[in-house]
């Protein structure tokens, strides 16, 4: 029974989850071994809750409580009673098996630990405890208070019931899972992905404007954002890390990243964090 939650890495992801584990009524320990990370998710999350109290989506009843439910951790030794620990920081496979590592000896030995990674190997990450089948992905999307998918991964090792806790918790926060397998990219990012990569090389072929393929994709097909603005809001860097693993992983061309891409995130054009990507952005 998933009563207690932890979240390790309190950036957008971390806090996102956070915020809706919150306001489904768990209590959640957070933590990131930033200060200043942990007090910037904080506000992204009372920026969240005061946008849906002005549209009358929200109360301050749900503010306080939503507040009220998430507190600080210092050390991962104080995640040691808590029922699913997820681990949401930069997608780096050794900082992330290290911190694995840590929670496997403090946690109680009935503790799920998950990961919110993008792309990497929940195997790899399992290898390193020794709890393999108390192990799962839980990939979230950005914005999570928006984003109503939740990716279930299992491993060879994860046990049915783990698997079947993860996913109820999963629902219990609001999110329609769907169950993928531990492949590079799961299910949505492996389709996700070659096409933002697509859209970026025709970008650079110079087939149209970064306006009309945005423009194309959002009024031809129903997309909420086109490919390059949802490129800069997930990060250019982030593509590009993603694409490389999918790349090294499968050999294919389709997975290839673009010089241009590349180029962007070596010279800093990370996207919307940034200020600069495809398009410009007020910083605040
Ligand atoms: N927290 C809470 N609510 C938020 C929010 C946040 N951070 N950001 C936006 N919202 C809410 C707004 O309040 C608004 O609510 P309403 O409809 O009830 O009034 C609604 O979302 C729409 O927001 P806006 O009016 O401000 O702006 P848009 O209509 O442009 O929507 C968007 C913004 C929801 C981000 C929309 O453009 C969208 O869905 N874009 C696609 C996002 C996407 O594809 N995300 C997945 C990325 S892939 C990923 O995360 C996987 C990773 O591994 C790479």
């Amino acid at each position: 029974m998933i009563r207690k939650i932890g979240i390790v890495g309190f950036g957008q992801m971390g806090s996102g989850i956070a915020q809706v584990s919150a306001a489904a009524g768990y209590p959640v320990l957070g933590m990131d071994m930033s200060d200043a990370v942990f007090k910037r998710g904080l506000g992204y999350i009372t920026k969240s809750l005061d946008k849906a109290i002005e549209k009358g989506k929200a109360d301050a009843a749900l503010k306080e409580k939503v507040l009220g439910n998430i507190k600080q951790a210092t050390a991962l030794k104080e995640f040691a009673d808590c029922d699913i620990v997820i681990e949401a920081v930069i997608e780096n496979i050794d900082i992330k098996k290290q911190i694995f590592k840590e929670l496997d000896t403090v946690c109680k030995p009935e503790t799920i630990l998950a990961s919110n990674t993008s792309s990497l190997s929940i195997g790899d990450m399992a290898s390193v405890t020794n709890r393999r089948d108390r192990f799962v992905g839980l990939h979230f999307f950005n914005p999570v208070p928006v984003m109503k998918l939740c990716e279930v991964v299992r491993t060879i090792d994860t046990s049915d019931a783990v698997f079947k806790a993860a996913f109820s918790f999963a629902e219990s926060v609001g999110k329609s899972c769907i169950t993928a397998k531990d492949s590079p990219g799961y299910v949505v990012n492996v389709l996700l992905v070659p096409y933002l990569l697509d859209a970026i090389r025709q970008f650079e072929r110079g087939l149209a404007t970064r306006e009309d393929i945005d423009t194309g994709m959002m009024l031809g097909c129903g997309h909420p954002m086109g490919p390059l603005t949802l490129t800069d809001f997930i990060g250019l860097d982030t593509i590009l890390y993603i694409a490389d693993i999918m790349f090294e992983e499968f050999k294919d061309s389709h997975y290839s990243a673009p010089p241009l891409l590349r180029r962007m995130v070596n010279a800093g054009y990370l996207g919307k964090k940034a200020g600069r990507g495809f398009y410009e952005y007020d910083k605040k």
